[in-house]
């Protein structure tokens, strides 16, 4: 077969792949296609939560038709067990003679251990084809492997004049619909969303996964609340039993027990004399807990502390013609766009809005 072939099929793998991210958290998505004669026998994609993965789907579909085919497989198939056996066993049982790999898997249970097995029993191994893709598609999740901490997006509305609400904290729609939209999308494609006490107590917002109004998705939700002012009345903890609340707080009490009573997951820490928790610690307590993508909604407050700490990897501003004027409350604290580093990696007209997405360096 000629190059343009296997390209052909490793992107069909990388489409796959593409279409299910959002749903594979904490694993990658992967994509795999088994092909023989220029004719695709089976398809695979990670499912929901992780498991099981592509490749097994794939295999299980192709059954005998596998012998003697070729995998193409968007990320290196696991070394690791599962009830099965690793991925990488799976495919020497299957008779599948060639394997076409995007990218190996950095993950040190796999780290080309299933490359090198599958060699040693003489299947032909090609990798690197299309890696980009992989690596620009999960990036997440090599990004979060190599620093033992989630992989942190900001979302951030705000005016032509960068504040983030009014002076009476009124910040209702700076963004139009196109962009809220738009936002929805984004959160659908984090695995949780992180936020303070005080943009809970000022906005009171539901942070469901919404289409047309209709919620998609219940995602997990991450409260900064060192002394537990969260009320509570609000929206978040209403049907709490369809989903996952963690509150990263330092103090314990009657509304500690209640809200653990209640089913939220608290993790104590300790606080600092300004009343204030260590944001890294934080972020890697939140990495043990295999939450490996954070969509940080918050003020300008804490976002200046995330920069301050360099914990802002993404930043996704949506910024409007509206203007709020002096009163109003800052996107930063006294910084403006002009004074971070930014390399923009994209930017789309939504009516009068323009959306930036923004990487900080
Ligand atoms: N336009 C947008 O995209 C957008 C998005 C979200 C929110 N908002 C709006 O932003 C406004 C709130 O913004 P804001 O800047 O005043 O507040 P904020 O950034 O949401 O929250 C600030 C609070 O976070 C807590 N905090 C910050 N760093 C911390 C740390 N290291 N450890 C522990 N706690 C920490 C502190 O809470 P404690 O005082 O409780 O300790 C602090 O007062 C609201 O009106 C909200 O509606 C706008």
């Amino acid at each position: 077969m000629s190059k343009n072939k296997h390209i052909k099929f490793l992107n069909k793998a990388h489409n796959l792949a593409k279409k299910k991210f959002g749903s594979t958290f904490p694993n990658p998505a992967v994509g795999c296609i088994i092909a023989n004669s220029n004719k695709v026998i089976s398809s695979g994609v990670t499912a929901s939560e992780g498991r099981p993965h592509a490749e097994e789907i794939a295999l299980k579909k192709a059954g005998d038709k596998a012998k003697g085919s070729t995998m193409y497989v968007t990320l290196e198939p696991c070394f690791h067990k599962s009830h099965n056996g690793s991925c990488a066993e799976q495919i020497l049982r299957s008779g599948i003679k060639t394997l076409y790999i995007a990218k190996h898997d950095p993950d040190p249970r796999t780290n080309k251990k299933s490359i090198k097995k599958l060699k040693n029993n003489e299947i032909k191994v090609f990798l690197g084809l299309l890696e980009e893709k992989t690596n620009t598609l999960n990036h997440f999740f090599f990004h979060s492997l190599k620093l033992k901490r989630p992989f942190i997006k900001v979302k951030m509305a705000i005016s032509n004049d960068e504040k983030i609400a009014g002076f009476d904290y009124k910040s209702k729609w700076i963004s139009n619909s196109i962009s809220r939209d738009f936002s929805h999308s984004l959160r659908f494609r984090s695995q949780a969303i992180l936020t303070t006490s005080k943009t809970i107590i000022k906005d009171n917002p539901r942070f469901t996964i919404r289409k047309k109004g209709k919620i998609v998705k219940y995602i997990p939700t991450i409260i900064i609340d060192t002394s537990l002012k969260i009320p509570l009345t609000i929206k978040l903890l209403k049907d709490i039993s369809k989903k996952r609340i963690i509150i990263f707080t330092a103090t314990k009490g009657q509304k500690y027990k209640y809200l653990k009573k209640i089913g939220c997951e608290i993790i104590l820490m300790k606080k600092n004399k300004e009343n204030k928790m260590n944001l890294m610690t934080i972020f890697k307590k939140i990495y043990q807990l295999k939450i490996n993508d954070v969509f940080v909604e918050a003020g300008g407050i804490f976002f200046t502390d995330l920069l301050k700490n360099n914990l802002v990897d993404d930043l996704h501003l949506f910024k409007s013609q509206k203007i709020i004027g002096l009163k109003g409350k800052p996107f930063i604290i006294n910084q403006k766009i002009s004074d971070l580093t930014l390399k923009e990696i994209s930017r789309i007209k939504f009516g009068n809005d323009i959306y930036h997405h923004l990487k900080i360096n």
